[in-house]
């Protein structure tokens, strides 16, 4: 009987590593992960997984503890589109040094095969929409930068050392345990939880930005026959549905409807580099995997206010400083205001 692949995956602590990781703990595999907890929430690991609290770029505590790793999942980053504007070396120290790090010590270990979770922000501006996986990226922030080097250095220390790889494109993934006290990024988790605390969301422009969400389960499916499909290797591929395109005015008056609020929104100014129109195709998705999300918006939206009332409404923590202050830096941030 051939040993089943041991599992390793960064960010684990975080909202796609713990669900990545409880789909392969429920499949039988021995999972392994690392976090540093800047994003995460340690009550997210499960308790199967033999976690380290590290960051990934101590490079040398990352060879240790993914020794005997066979598929490596990068999932750890710091996600933070619009802060990248105004925060380019936290950002970029943890997206670009972080992969090299673990890509180097993947292939130091002989690892069969590295997933890689990019970001739709590789795409940045196209001329149409849906954003398909042949178009050249053109990443318009330090985020989707970070994210589309990240993938050139996966690309070329692969193709030069002879290690599987894989590049998933996941967008605006929505579900339980995703952070909903952090005022920087997940605009449905950050909704919820002021809502619950009868507080008006503040929305950037005019709210007309469009958007597809996609439920984290759907997306779980996916990733995981990421590990093992022959087809996937070397191959970019968008995970996330193509339908269901909303603006975030109606994600609004969705996540309202759900809880019973009078929705009266504050608007502020738009923030720089944001992109107006972002949705990806999934007909890669669909022709090579059969994908075909089952999750609704409303019923996803209606498990993270579940989620989120359970856990009890928290105060926003603003635990990443801004680098650069100046005119164009929010002023929700600027001046906390969540
Ligand atoms: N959630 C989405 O909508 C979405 C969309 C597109 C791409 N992605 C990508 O998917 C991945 C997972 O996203 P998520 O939503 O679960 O984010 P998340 O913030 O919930 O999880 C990421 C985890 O990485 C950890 N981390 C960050 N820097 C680290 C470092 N240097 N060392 C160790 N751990 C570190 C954080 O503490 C966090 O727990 C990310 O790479 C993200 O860019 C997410």
């Amino acid at each position: 009987m051939t040993k089943k692949p041991k599992i390793f995956i960064s960010g684990v602590a975080g909202f796609l590593g713990s669900h990545l990781a409880d789909k392969f703990i429920a499949e039988g595999y021995k999972v392994a992960g690392c976090d540093n907890l800047i994003g995460g929430y340690l009550d997210n690991v499960p308790s199967e997984v033999e976690f380290y609290q590290y960051d990934l770029n101590f490079h040398n505590s990352v060879v240790k503890i993914t020794k005997d790793c066979d598929i490596i999942f990068h999932c750890a980053a710091t996600a933070y589109e619009g802060l990248s504007v105004f925060s380019p070396y936290f950002i970029t120290k943890n997206i670009v040094e972080s992969t090299v790090s673990l890509i180097t010590a993947a292939i130091a270990n002989k690892a069969e095969r590295f997933v890689f979770c990019s970001s739709m922000a590789r795409y940045g501006t196209q001329e149409k929409v849906p954003f398909t996986e042949d178009m050249t990226p053109k990443p318009q922030d330090p985020y989707g930068i970070g994210k589309y080097s990240s993938e050139l250095f996966l690309r070329n220390l692969c193709e030069t050392h002879g290690m599987d790889y894989v590049i998933a494109v996941p967008h605006n993934i929505i579900g339980p345990r995703q952070k909903y006290d952090d005022p920087y990024r997940n605009v449905a988790s950050i909704m919820i939880n002021l809502m619950l605390q009868g507080r008006q969301p503040i929305i950037y422009g005019d709210g007309e930005q469009k958007r597809c969400f996609s439920f984290i389960q759907d997306d779980i499916d996916i990733l995981y026959r990421l590990a093992f499909e022959k087809s996937a290797v070397g191959e970019v591929i968008n995970i996330g549905p193509d339908d269901e395109f909303v603006t975030i005015n109606q994600l609004a008056g969705c996540i309202a409807e759900i809880i019973g609020f009078d929705l009266n929104p504050e608007y502020e100014k738009s923030r720089p580099q944001e992109v107006l129109l972002a949705n990806c195709s999934a007909e890669k998705a669909r022709q090579m995997f059969g994908y075909s999300p089952k999750i609704r918006l409303k019923d996803g939206l209606r498990s993270m206010v579940d989620h989120i009332r359970t856990r009890g409404t928290k105060p926003f923590k603003y635990h990443i400083d801004l680098e650069i202050v100046n005119s164009k830096t929010p002023d929700t941030w600027k001046n906390r205001k969540f």
